[in-house]
């Protein structure tokens, strides 16, 4: 499908990067455009066994001949670009759109520094929410009033509408999850901006027609790091019993853990209008899942949970997460009319 846009379903780190790593090899889309807030993000991407931990570039990258977008809706921390550029040594085929705000120091060390954010809503400390107050503002800096970003600025909207009109493949990459959103979510513990899918296509100037697929990511359970409500919490020493307990990939804070929330889904499903699931950690919930690569090596009960989310969501999985590589993953989109 020419332009598919991931978001997440739940409280961010569903997986997002894997699925769209996987997207990025199966699709070979000329681009993927990063929406999102900016690097308050963490995408883990396993490939050829070397772990990467992306906060400000697309996790399509193993595919080298993509394009590596970020819109202007995207803050960005101008020293973790240029690490991450360089780190996958990128700079041929990386642009930044000159209208991205810029993280500055004094943005985050007023993260770090209010008790309110730092305490009570517990934020990633990245300056993010400090930044996008500024933004709205109008008086934060843009990328294109940064020397050292300048060989990388783009016009992303175009580029990426471009590529959609030609009828290329190209992904628009979400960040955070739907119940973090400012709008949406469980406010006041929320990310500083809307992160459903309408506000992800905005991040890089697509509009809702040009969409093809819209595809939720969830995890088999529910995570989430910071403050805020989680429905049905287990303890830390039930997550480590059970396989769930996880550390965030930004701030090595514990991840809270819960059971799959099927009202939730229902919900998350809604307010994106998805067109498809993936369904992440399939082989957390039933180990005998694990690295498989179809869809018949799977046991009855993970199935029958499968059927289940479809049932109560009304929209086919089509992606099924089977451990932590970019290619352990059953990929049935030939499921889809
Ligand atoms: P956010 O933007 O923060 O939401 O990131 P994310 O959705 O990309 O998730 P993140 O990388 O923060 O956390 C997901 C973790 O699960 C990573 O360590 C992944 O490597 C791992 N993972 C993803 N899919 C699977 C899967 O199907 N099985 C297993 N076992 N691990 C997975
Ligand atoms: P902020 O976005 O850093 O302001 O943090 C606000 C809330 O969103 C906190 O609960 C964070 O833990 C959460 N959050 C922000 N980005 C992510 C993410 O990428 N994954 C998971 N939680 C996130
Ligand atoms: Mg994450």
């Amino acid at each position: 499908m020419p332009c598919s846009l991931i978001v997440g379903g739940f409280f961010g780190d569903e997986g997002k990067g894997k699925i769209v790593s996987h997207l990025a090899v199966k699709d070979d889309p000329v681009l993927i455009a990063r929406g999102g807030v900016g690097t308050n993000a963490g995408h883990s991407v396993l490939w050829k066994g070397k772990l990467y931990k992306m906060r400000m570039l697309p996790s399509g990258f193993v595919n080298q001949k993509c394009r590596l977008l970020v819109g202007p809706g995207v803050l960005v921390d101008t020293a973790v670009f240029l690490k991450e550029t360089a780190e996958l040594n990128a700079e041929s085929r990386v642009g930044i759109d000159p209208q991205c705000a810029i993280i500055e120091a004094q943005h985050i060390e007023r993260d770090r520094g209010s008790d309110y954010l730092k305490k009570k809503i517990a934020t990633t400390g990245t300056g993010c929410g400090p930044c996008n107050v500024d933004r709205v503002g109008r008086t934060a800096r843009l990328a294109r009033d940064v020397p050292k970003l300048k060989q990388y600025l783009t016009d992303v909207a175009f580029e990426t509408n471009t590529a959609i009109k030609e009828g290329k493949n190209v992904i628009i990459e979400g960040t955070q999850g739907t119940f973090l959103s400012l709008f949406h979510g469980t406010y006041p513990y929320v990310t500083s901006k809307d992160v459903t899918a309408s506000s992800i296509a905005a991040d890089i100037g697509v509009g809702p027609k040009a969409i093809d697929e819209v595809i939720v990511v969830f995890k088999a359970y529910v995570t989430r790091v910071g403050g805020g409500p989680l429905k049905d919490e287990i303890t830390e020493e039930e997550a480590v019993k059970r396989g769930w307990y996880e550390v965030a990939t930004v701030t090595g804070r514990k991840r809270r853990s819960a059971p799959f929330d099927f009202d939730l889904a229902k919900r998350s499903v809604m307010l994106n209008s998805a067109t498809q699931i993936a369904l992440t950690k399939l082989d957390i919930l039933f180990p005998e899942c694990k690295r498989a690569k179809n869809f018949g090596e799977i046991p009855k009960e993970a199935v029958k949970f499968i059927k289940k989310v479809e049932d109560s969501v009304k929209t086919p999985v089509t992606l099924l997460g089977t451990g932590p590589s970019v290619d352990e993953i059953i990929d049935r989109r030939k499921i889809l009319p």
